[in-house]
């Protein structure tokens, strides 16, 4: 069950039922979620079909399909259309992911699309970012150092670059916030397992030279200890990482700190 943010006094209703693409034989149905503030209706789930004889193999080519031949009014965020720049992050089949890689095939009913969950909807599969982002701004997601800059590089030893791979990977979709139910109910206070991960790759950075620092910000009752290693997160990632692996190294750290 897709959990979203609703607007207020507002509730799910039945959309639009398009029609279908004529003299196709190779018929699939799509249900998507439809919200624009700027009309004063409830969200709906509107109805479309698409010719799979004509369409591409992955979620995101039926919804460029859709919005190019069917109903320009769908709106969406894509750029990449390979899993790189994270932005097409969506709810499809009850899974927070991202509509370019994510294969048709591997849906075996009709193709049910939401918004991220638990975030207020710009327009239709679009979700806020602007709290995930200042969160991730707030983790200070760069190298910090106190020492002299060396004349050419900051260089790193092969077992210490070792340390970020399963970090450097994310691409911030927030399929993993958005599913944990911690960041649910306390997404206002609690990091969320994205920008929790990008904290531990810059403590683990053999680099940096603030992790004092930046243990000290994290070292709060909401911030990082939010999480009940529910495991969503690690569960949902499209890039198979493991955020709640690296909030368990940050509260190793902080215990190692303390003695
Ligand atoms: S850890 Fe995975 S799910 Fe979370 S933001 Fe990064 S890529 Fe997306
Ligand atoms: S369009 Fe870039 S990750 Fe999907």
């Amino acid at each position: 069950m897709v959990q979203l943010t609703l607007p207020k006094n507002s509730k799910i209703v039945t959309g639009k039922t398009w029609p279908k693409p004529e003299g196709a034989t190779n018929v699939r149905k799509f249900q998507i979620y439809r919200y624009n503030p700027d009309e004063e209706k409830n969200p709906s789930v509107d109805t479309y079909f698409v010719d799979m004889d004509k369409c591409g193999p992955m979620v995101l080519d039926a919804l460029i399909k859709i919005k190019n031949e069917i109903d320009p009014t769908l709106t969406f965020r894509r750029s990449c259309r390979e899993g790189i720049c994270g932005s097409c992050a969506m709810n499809i089949d009850g899974i927070n992911t991202l509509a370019c890689i994510y294969g048709l095939d591997e849906i075996k009913a009709d193709v049910k699309i939401y918004p991220l969950p638990h975030m207020s909807v710009i327009k239709d599969l679009i979700p806020d970012l602007t709290h995930f982002y200042a969160q991730h701004a707030s983790i200070m997601p760069w190298l910090e150092t106190k020492t002299n800059r060396p004349a050419k590089e900051w260089r790193q030893s092969i077992e210490d670059r070792k340390k970020l791979d399963g970090l450097y990977e994310c691409v911030m979709c927030a399929s993993c916030s958005t599913s944990c139910p911690s960041y649910w109910w306390n997404g206002d206070k609690y990091l969320g397992p994205a920008a929790l991960l990008h904290a531990y790759r810059w403590l683990v950075d053999s680099r940096d030279e603030a992790t004092g620092e930046r243990l000290d910000a994290l070292d709060d009752p909401f911030k990082l200890y939010r999480c009940h290693t529910i495991m969503n997160c690690a569960k949902t990632c499209p890039k198979g990482l493991n955020p709640a692996k690296a909030i368990a190294s940050i509260k190793s750290m902080m215990l190692e700190r303390a003695h």
